[in-house]
């Protein structure tokens, strides 16, 4: 056991023992005394205010009455006292048009009014100099993380009427009682901010009906996520700049392709090039950037990424920018690390890029967000008919009891694209995997074929090998555009393109 005092300090306290926080009035005045005024840039209207409005009157016309509450999320620890960046839950994100670090603990509420809802958003406003939470306090305080905005700054910027954080409590309390305003709030985004609602929405009387509000809870999610399945043209604007960014990217892979392939530790050059790009010219990656060389390629998220980059073989890049209002790519390219795909390599990747040209056919409106897949299915499975891999023809393979195909591409061919790398997923099944496709949707195409190095049902050229070609896909009025066509994706265009990069 140790002295008295420290088993009187609380746990808690025990991060001020590396250091001592001057506590003397003097001090106080001293530091809270002296700086200019205006010291901060003048506030600027997002570009997406006037499409945030309307996402907001769309949620709002389907939960008349009702108080709705989407958190942005607190910042989550990512040990001891250091947090992860902060990266606001793409709901918020999405209805506020706020991007990169904005705003921990912040809180959008739709309350009920006559005629619709009225927006207010919750947050902490930057703390007076005057403050203790100025000086120190290294998670939120001016000194250690930097200014927040005002209330009026923040106001300026979404066009939402702002409100301090500390009004909240008080704000979504407001006539929920017995038969008043029934609450919502997106589940998993703020577990503080759930359990004050579920707090407020039981009662002695009401009792606590947990699955009544999960459910109620659950909808709101659903319709938030359905709200993103077609995009405004501010949206496409933004994904296509993340594309973009994607694009310029993975030319900086193939420059630094020499370096990986001398690097003991080569798939790490990939991703360090590819996430220093992302940071660079964007908010970040938008999810963890797969480097998987050889073998490593047949597993589907190996973003370990510490492997060699050996000439002769292929690494399968998947990798994304995700820009500072938060929208994201997803691009996948397979490369010939020196330049040149063998036979058998061609051979693979060829069936793969047919997979996705006849998804591509048949991405357009009117089509069935399955007819994707099924079409990409159709060519993998008569490929490996061919090849003799299949232990049956290819027709009895892609009927639902057979699908042997899928012991080589076990994933999915497409999914929505948008604030999330796998967007609107909380949408129900009749409006994603069967819905008809709409233009504004904006979803992946990204067959591939795996075959492990292990795998005793196919022949040994073909082992260690993982191919995949992923691009972001806009459906149009008459057809389909490829957001990622900037990236070469025949085997031919892959290789020149790489010989004018390697010089
Ligand atoms: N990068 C994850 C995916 O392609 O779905
Ligand atoms: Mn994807
Ligand atoms: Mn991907």
């Amino acid at each position: 056991m140790g002295d008295e005092t420290s088993e009187q300090q609380a746990l808690t306290e025990r991060g001020s023992n590396r250091s001592q926080r001057p506590t003397s009035n003097a001090f106080r005045e001293f530091i809270a005394d002296g700086w200019a005024e205006g010291g901060m840039p003048a506030p600027v209207r997002g570009p997406a205010v006037a499409h945030t409005a309307v996402r907001r009157g769309r949620l709002s016309r389907l939960f008349p009455g009702e108080r709705l509450v989407v958190p942005a999320g607190p910042l989550v620890t990512r040990s001891n006292d250091t947090d992860y960046r902060f990266r606001p839950h793409s709901a918020f994100a999405h209805l506020t048009g706020l991007g990169t670090d904005q705003e921990p603990d912040a809180v959008l509420v739709l309350h009920p009014v006559a005629d619709g809802h009225d927006a207010v958003l919750y947050f902490r406003p930057l703390a007076g100099r005057d403050t203790e939470e100025f000086f120190a306090d290294s998670r939120y305080g001016e000194f250690w993380v930097g200014a927040r905005p005002s209330l009026a700054d923040l106001q300026v910027v979404t066009g939402i009427t702002t409100a301090p954080l500390d009004e909240l409590a008080d704000a979504l309390a407001k006539d929920v009682g017995d038969g008043g305003v029934p609450l919502r709030v997106v589940p998993g985004a703020d577990p503080a901010v759930a359990a004050l609602v579920d707090r407020l929405r039981s009662g002695p009387t009401r009792g606590t009906d947990a699955e009544a509000h999960a459910r109620a809870d659950a909808e709101l999610a659903e319709a938030l996520s359905e709200l993103r399945l077609v995009k405004d043209s501010f949206e496409v604007e933004q994904l296509r700049q993340a594309v973009d960014a994607t694009v310029a990217g993975f030319a900086k892979i193939v420059t630094n392709l020499p370096r990986a392939a001398a690097h003991p530790r080569g798939e790490r050059v990939i991703e360090a090039t590819f996430d220093g790009h992302a940071r660079e010219e964007g908010n970040a990656v938008g999810y963890e950037t797969i480097a998987a060389a050889g073998d490593h390629a047949t597993t589907l998220h190996w973003i370990r990424n510490d492997g060699r980059v050996e000439p002769g073989t292929l690494v399968l890049v998947d990798a994304g920018v995700e820009v500072d209002t938060l929208y994201t790519a997803d691009v996948t390219r397979t490369l010939p690390v020196d330049g040149r795909f063998t036979d058998v390599q061609r051979r693979v990747y060829t069936a793969v890029l047919d997979a996705a040209d006849a998804a591509f056919e048949v991405a357009r409106p009117g089509a069935r967000f399955r007819d994707v897949h099924a079409a990409a299915m159709d060519v993998i499975a008569s490929r490996l008919e061919e090849w003799g891999l299949l232990p049956c023809s290819a027709e009895e393979s892609l009927a639902p009891e057979g699908q042997f195909h899928r012991r080589w591409m076990v994933h999915g061919t497409s999914h929505h694209l948008g604030l999330d790398v796998h967007d609107c997923a909380q949408a129900r099944r009749e409006m994603y995997l069967d819905a008809v496709l709409e233009p504004g949707m904006v979803f992946t195409i990204e067959p591939g074929l795996y075959f492990k190095a292990d795998d005793l049902a196919v022949p040994q050229e073909y082992r260690g090998m993982g191919v995949r070609i992923e691009d972001d896909v806009l459906v149009t009025a008459d057809g389909n555009e490829n957001l990622s066509a900037a990236l070469p994706r025949r085997p031919e265009d892959v290789e020149a393109w790489m010989a004018g990069l390697l010089g």
